[in-house]
């Protein structure tokens, strides 16, 4: 079940994710992610200590990847109810979901910024690539801990430095270069911006966490042609302005499939952390 949105407070400058056409592309890449994103998303769920019978949130859920895995390890007698600003990346997550009988799941468009949702009642907490991406990352994190109960844990996902990715960092190098897309604002908010060294851990503390515990976890991203590769660009882009996304498929006409498969190393830091027993 979707329910109507609240009022976000905007998202980071020039991506977004309300269109249908964003939501479709998401859902498109499920099986490239399960491959490439599946084992570091279950170590996630391990550091959560997902447990079944708990109520888990799911911050920024997106077409629900990581929540249907939560999914599975909560059983019938858990819940998890998956938090997204955009209503098109929830019903996604709906479609998902009712493929495959996950009915222990519940979707609400909110925004991570602004919880509306009760305080001290839930079991655990994950977000895979998304606090990032709000606005304010430290704000989201602060709901995060006021949502869950004393001395329960918080496991995220965003990705390393842009130096670390250049899988996904040098196609935004070239827009900028071509003008057609702005410089990135300075601060926490963005793909890259919890990435550097101790930007997770302090942004954690800042909002109140205790037992803040960080480790890079290495992804590689395995294609089996670079028309491949390309394809996958074109669907991760679709959240981009149309004008900055069409720019992508400038170059990509002559590419010859099959070629020879083509991996690129990636990297993602997660960060696991516990409300603090008293608040
Ligand atoms: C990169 S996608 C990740 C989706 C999903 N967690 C996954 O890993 O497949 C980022 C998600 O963050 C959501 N998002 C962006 N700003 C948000 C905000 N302020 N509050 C809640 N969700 C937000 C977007 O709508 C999008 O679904």
């Amino acid at each position: 079940m979707t329910n109507q949105p609240s009022q976000g407070t905007g998202q980071a400058s020039s991506i977004s994710w309300q269109s249908r056409q964003a939501a479709e592309a998401w859902r498109s890449m499920a099986a490239v992610h399960a491959g490439v994103l599946g084992q570091v998303t279950e170590q996630m769920l391990d550091l959560a200590a997902l447990d079944p019978g708990m109520r888990v949130l799911d911050v920024a859920a997106g077409a629900g990847e990581q929540t249907l895995a939560a999914s599975r390890r909560l059983g019938s007698s858990g819940r998890i109810i998956a938090v997204d600003i955009s209503a098109s990346m929830l019903e996604a997550a709906n479609e998902t979901m009712r493929e495959h009988g996950a009915d222990n799941v519940e979707t609400r468009v909110m925004d991570a910024q602004r919880l509306e949702l009760d305080a001290d009642s839930f079991d655990a907490a994950i977000s895979r690539f998304g606090v990032m991406l709000v606005p304010d990352p430290g704000l989201a994190l602060q709901e995060i801990r006021r949502v869950l109960k004393p001395s329960r844990r918080a496991a995220v996902m965003v990705w390393g430095s842009a130096e670390r990715n250049p899988f996904q960092s040098l196609p935004f190098a070239i827009l900028r270069r071509l003008g057609v897309m702005p410089e990135a604002p300075a601060g926490p908010s963005g793909p890259f911006g919890l990435g550097g060294p101790g930007v997770l851990e302090s942004t954690f503390e800042s909002a109140g966490f205790r037992d803040v515990a960080v480790e890079a976890a290495p992804i590689q991203w395995r294609f089996a042609s670079a028309a491949d590769a390309l394809d996958y660009y074109r669907l991760a882009s679709a959240p981009l302005p149309p004008e900055v996304a069409a720019r992508l498929g400038d170059e990509g006409g002559g590419v010859s499939r099959p070629s020879s498969s083509k991996s690129f190393d990636s990297s993602s830091i997660r960060a696991v952390s516990r409300c603090p027993v008293r608040r």
